[in-house]
């Protein structure tokens, strides 16, 4: 996607495959900030501390993590070094499960090997190709969408349709395109007047920080909005349609996101509004059934404390808005239940949000 009208990925390889390059999450919108990832920690402390998130890219993130552990790893002990950095990876953010999903197919490639120079080199083409079909699927997904945003247009006779986003499931999220926000990119460059509410998303600000200044290299007409706004919005009938982005979703069709998905997902209901949830199949856990096992990542209170922005010498500076004594609880993410989703949306098609009809579009996880 754009960064002051040049193309750029979220992640990347050296041409010597040697270290990866990161955008810095925690520096945007006000700086834009390539980051050096050339030491196992450095990919553990960029995925916990968020220099780097949303579910694809700390999936892709974490396969290249273990390539470049697999470089530093001694050789009398690369497996036990290997299990417990893909340990330490797995445990920075519990809940997208891109994350160990990327980590596990790591693990079977160090398993099927005898010696360490093709265990390297199957864990570098593996974490490759994790990333090109993670870009596939996003742009497909850009794709799939677009019929529903066209729809709604020719259904207000061209008239603007007013989208409204929850967090960030943009390019920033993933490694190019994006989820959720794939379809805009892709509606907006065919032409359809589309308009993006985002909403802030307390308490670390993906929308009002990430999303906002995607849309803005892009050229997406946009409006940012507080957390609480979007129900009065859609009584007012200015907003034609959701879509989010997922970390986690159940074969029931059940969806871990942001912390706050839910509640759109209630107003949207209740003023009957389309829900859309789009996300690559591999944000799909076949293995989890009901939702409520799934474990919600839990983090700091300071979070929920302290806010940061840039102050007027353009320092980044973080300020406490609280009393300082508060006690503050900060749940990552929420579960918005399957009979509030109008449809899924993935790189195989947009679907209904229930077992039967997405076991239709994925046959080979009926007995997973
Ligand atoms: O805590 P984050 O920023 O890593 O949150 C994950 C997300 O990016 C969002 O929940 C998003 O809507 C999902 S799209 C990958």
């Amino acid at each position: 996607m754009r960064v002051n009208e040049k193309d750029y990925r979220t992640i990347c390889l050296d041409k010597k495959n040697k270290y990866v390059s990161i955008i810095d999450q925690t520096q945007l919108p006000h700086k834009f900030v390539i980051e050096k990832l050339e030491h196992p920690n450095d990919f553990v402390r960029a995925i916990k501390d968020m220099h780097v998130r949303g579910a694809g890219l700390i999936g892709v993130t974490a396969a290249y993590g273990m390539y470049i552990a697999s470089l530093k790893a001694p050789e009398e002990n690369f497996d036990v070094y290997m299990k417990s950095i893909a340990q330490e990876l797995k445990s920075t953010r519990p809940t997208a499960v891109n994350l160990a999903w990327a980590v596990d197919q790591q693990l079977e490639e160090i398993e099927k090997y005898n010696f360490i120079d093709s265990a390297r080199n199957a864990l570098l083409e593996r974490a490759n190709k994790i990333c090109e079909e993670e870009v596939n699927s996003c742009k497909k997904i850009g794709i799939n969408g677009l019929e529903l945003i066209t729809n709604l247009s020719e259904k207000k006779c061209k008239k603007e349709v007013n989208i409204l986003t929850h967090c960030n499931a943009g390019w920033l999220a993933f490694v190019d395109y994006g989820s959720a926000l794939s379809p805009i990119y892709l509606a907006n460059k065919s032409g359809i007047d589309v308009h993006v509410w985002v909403d802030m998303t307390s308490p670390w600000n993906q929308g009002a920080k990430l999303t906002a200044w995607e849309l803005q290299q892009e050229k997406v007409p946009y409006t940012i909005i507080s957390d609480n706004t979007g129900g009065h919005l859609m009584q007012k009938r200015l907003v034609d349609m959701v879509i989010v982005g997922a970390d986690r979703v159940t074969k029931k069709g059940d969806v871990v996101n942001k912390i706050g998905t839910y509640l759109k997902a209630l107003s949207a209901k209740d003023n009957n509004i389309p829900f859309y949830v789009a996300f690559p199949s591999s944000t799909f856990d076949w293995k989890i059934e009901n939702s409520n096992y799934i474990q919600i990542e839990k983090r700091s209170g300071e979070e929920v404390k302290y806010t940061q922005g840039i102050d007027e010498k353009g320092k980044i500076t973080r300020v406490l808005l609280t009393p300082k004594e508060s006690n503050a609880l900060n749940y990552a993410f929420d579960i918005t239940p399957a009979r509030l989703i109008t449809k899924l949306i993935t790189e195989k098609g947009v679907f209904n949000a229930n077992k039967k009809d997405i076991l239709k579009i994925y046959p080979e996880h009926k007995n997973d």
